[in-house]
């Protein structure tokens, strides 16, 4: 169990300045040793690099997998790292430890990132802007990382990797596993493996506002035809014929913001949409599988390992969020009650999906999510 006070941590840390947390994880093992990192790193459609220090001829250097054994076999000894994003994916046991950090709402983890390196291997003095929690599963590591964020601080140039040009650490510390090192956006860090050593990353992530208008736009289309146009009533006479005045330029800007305003529907959805957006991509229409209540009963059922299931309460329905869609329910407690259930679960056993098929609502929302993927069926 994370031994983290929660209330405490929000308020003093969370988004506000780094935090060690010796032994948060007591007697924490790592599920994956190195060997079966790397193997993992050279199978397909896995998202992982290699970062290698003074090699081929540059201070650093990245390589991108999937990788190949040989690859592996030509390292040096030492200063180099493998990095694996996005490990919960393919080792869903991981989704055991996220389960750790759920104080934090599910939309806000972006993923589990898992290094290895030998003694002396790093990534070099960096800054990220997400939320991480660093935890040290094997091995010692030493952290080395300002109090202070400095997101604009300078790198250096000719590299594919946003190295920092002069780094300045505030703190050093060495972490040993079961031991979590927090960092908010912004603040640069450094962290040497001091032995052969693994580290989790778990990130968080914060869509930026230009994200957040696109996603608008994109809800917004099918209202275009409807949607207010621009009108000047009191045209200016009183300038040149091929300027576009700031009275202009305000009327479009008023009309935008009025839209962005009053439309409290658009950007739940859009929200909602953007938050549960994923790379599963739904079938066509036409390549809908039917999916029948006896597929849903017969067997357990597990979460897309790529889907995220959220929801909205609105004032009379819930709106459930799945890959990018919408589904809404009615709001009820028995409903809703239930939804949390399934949302609380990665994994949907035989009599949660008996409980749940029983509301009819909860019904139509399973057949739903099963033939757009974002749940499949168990098989043994
Ligand atoms: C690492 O695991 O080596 C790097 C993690 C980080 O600095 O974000
Ligand atoms: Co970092």
């Amino acid at each position: 169990m994370l031994d983290l006070n929660s209330n405490e941590f929000v308020q003093q840390y969370w988004q506000k300045r780094p935090c060690l947390l010796r032994n948060a994880l007591p007697n924490f093992e790592s599920v994956v040793s190195p060997e079966e990192l790397a193997g993992l790193a050279c199978e397909e459609d896995v998202h992982c690099r290699l970062v290698l220090e003074d090699s081929d001829d540059k201070p650093w250097t990245v390589r991108y997998g999937p990788f190949e054994e040989r690859d592996f076999l030509d390292l040096p000894e030492s200063n180099y790292s493998l990095l694996v994003s996005e490990c919960e994916k393919w080792m869903p046991e991981l989704y055991e430890l996220l389960e750790q950090f759920r104080f934090i709402p599910d939309w806000r983890i972006d993923d589990l990132m898992i290094s290895y390196a030998p003694a002396g291997g790093s990534v070099g003095p960096h800054i990220d802007q997400y939320d991480v929690f660093l935890l040290q599963a094997l091995g010692t590591r030493r952290w080395q990382y300002c109090e202070t964020p400095s997101p604009d601080d300078p790198v250096i140039d000719g590299l594919e990797l946003a190295i920092l040009q002069d780094f300045k650490p505030e703190q050093d510390v060495v972490l040993n596993p079961g031991d979590i090192l927090y960092l908010p956006p912004g603040h640069a860090h450094h962290g040497v493996a001091l032995e052969r050593c693994m580290t989790y990353s778990i990130g968080f992530r914060a869509p930026n506002a230009v994200t957040a208008l696109e996603s608008f736009a994109l809800e917004s289309e099918p209202f275009e035809a409807k949607s207010e146009r621009y009108c000047d009533a009191d045209l200016e006479l009183d300038r040149h014929h091929a300027e576009i005045t700031d009275k202009e330029i305000a009327r479009f800007h008023d009309m935008a913001t009025r839209l962005l305003e009053q439309s409290p529907e658009l950007w739940r959805d859009a929200i909602g949409k953007l938050l549960s957006d994923s790379a599963v991509a739904s079938p066509d229409d036409n390549e809908l599988q039917p999916v029948y209540l006896s597929d849903l009963q017969a067997s357990s059922w597990i979460r897309h390992p790529e889907s995220r299931i959220l929801y909205h309460r609105s004032a009379q329905s819930i709106e459930v969020y799945y890959n990018g869609n919408m589904h809404e329910l009615p709001l009820q407690p028995e409903i809703l009650e239930q939804l949390q259930k399934l949302c609380e679960n990665h994994e949907w056993s035989t009599e949660l999906m008996r409980e749940s098929i029983e509301i009819e609502a909860l019904r139509n929302l399973l057949i739903e999510l099963a033939k757009n993927h974002a749940i499949l069926p168990l098989t043994d």
